[in-house]
């Protein structure tokens, strides 16, 4: 029986590869995908959420839009320079068929964990400002939540943002220290095991070469290839989101230690770092599953695979 999962998102490059995995996966059930700001605003995430979807032929997978903006300090500088001014690299996916859910993010979130059957898996892969909300209003239905997945922070490699900050805590550290606070089960998926998984040229035209989804997943993926080279001088990409997404899909994949982290909410320049505490591992009910360890070539072997079925599937 697939486990009910839930994507929550800021589409973005990588996120359009994530759900487009979870989509491929059959060990999940991909039962919502909630928006918010991020990459690019809004608004915007939200549509490219709804094409995602109808691209890989599930635009009946709801769509709901969350928060535009982190919740206590405005952050409004975005990613439109990695990720394309409109999120997805310069491609116009065709538009979707279905419309936003009319529920905000939170409340769909909050229904579905509530009428849920059996535990479900979030994954938040853009800053965690629409979890944060839930954790605040809607605790009872938060901690239902079988297993949270969260694509960001760093343990040992700095920022990628600021010499301090990941992206997505960054985008919003008050949520961040919100979440990371909580009792839910966590597993957080920090650059120490995505920076190292990188997805080159050959793995990307596998998958181009198996079918129309694959050759649009390839294109997304060019602006993301482009700016790896022009700004490091790498020959792959890597792809923080898709990784996450594949320890939400199996569990495991990634060797986790349970410690206490902490973020910084000052307002200097450690602000958004996520302090991980390495010296012990921790037996706190706040404590989080951090991802210290990955098979890289085998975590973009799955990918590669598996977008690659898909494409061959949908045609
Ligand atoms: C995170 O930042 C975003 O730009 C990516 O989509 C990913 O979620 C990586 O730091
Ligand atoms: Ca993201």
């Amino acid at each position: 029986m697939p486990r009910p999962l839930v994507i929550d998102t800021d589409p973005g490059i990588d996120d359009a590869l994530a759900i487009l995995l979870a989509l491929a996966s059959p060990e999940v059930d991909l039962q919502l995908v909630t928006t918010v700001h991020g990459n690019v605003e809004l608004p915007q995430t939200t549509d490219n959420a709804l094409r995602v979807l109808h691209l890989a032929g599930r635009s009946d997978v709801p769509v709901a839009a969350g928060a535009a903006e982190s919740l206590v300090y405005p952050q409004p500088e975005r990613a439109g320079h990695v990720h394309g001014s409109a999120g997805l690299g310069g491609v116009v996916l065709p538009p979707s068929p279905a419309v936003v859910d009319p529920r905000p993010a939170v409340v769909a979130l909050a229904e579905l964990l509530v009428a849920a059957e059996q535990p479900v898996t979030v994954a938040a892969i853009g800053p965690w400002t629409n979890v944060a909300l839930l954790l605040a209003t809607y605790p009872q239905a938060a901690e239902r939540i079988g297993r949270l997945v969260l694509m960001g922070g760093s343990a040992s490699r700095g920022g990628n943002v600021t010499a301090a900050a990941e992206f997505n805590v960054w985008a919003d550290p008050e949520a961040a220290a919100r979440v990371l606070g909580s009792t839910v089960p966590t597993v957080l998926v920090g650059l120490d095991v995505t920076v190292p998984t990188v997805l080159g040229e050959e793995g990307i035209a596998r998958f181009a070469a198996a079918g129309p989804v694959g050759a649009a997943a390839a294109a997304i993926l060019q602006q993301y290839v482009d700016h790896a080279r022009s700004s490091y001088g790498a020959t792959g990409v890597v792809l923080h989101d898709a990784l996450a997404l594949t320890e939400a899909i199996v569990p495991g994949t990634l060797g986790t230690v349970r410690r206490d982290v902490v973020v910084d909410t000052t307002r200097g320049a450690g602000r958004g770092q996520t302090l991980v505490d390495r010296r012990s591992v921790s037996d706190s009910p706040t404590a989080v599953d951090v991802a210290e360890t990955v098979d890289s070539p085998a975590a973009v072997e799955f990918l590669v695979s598996r977008l690659a079925g898909l494409a061959a599937r949908v045609g």
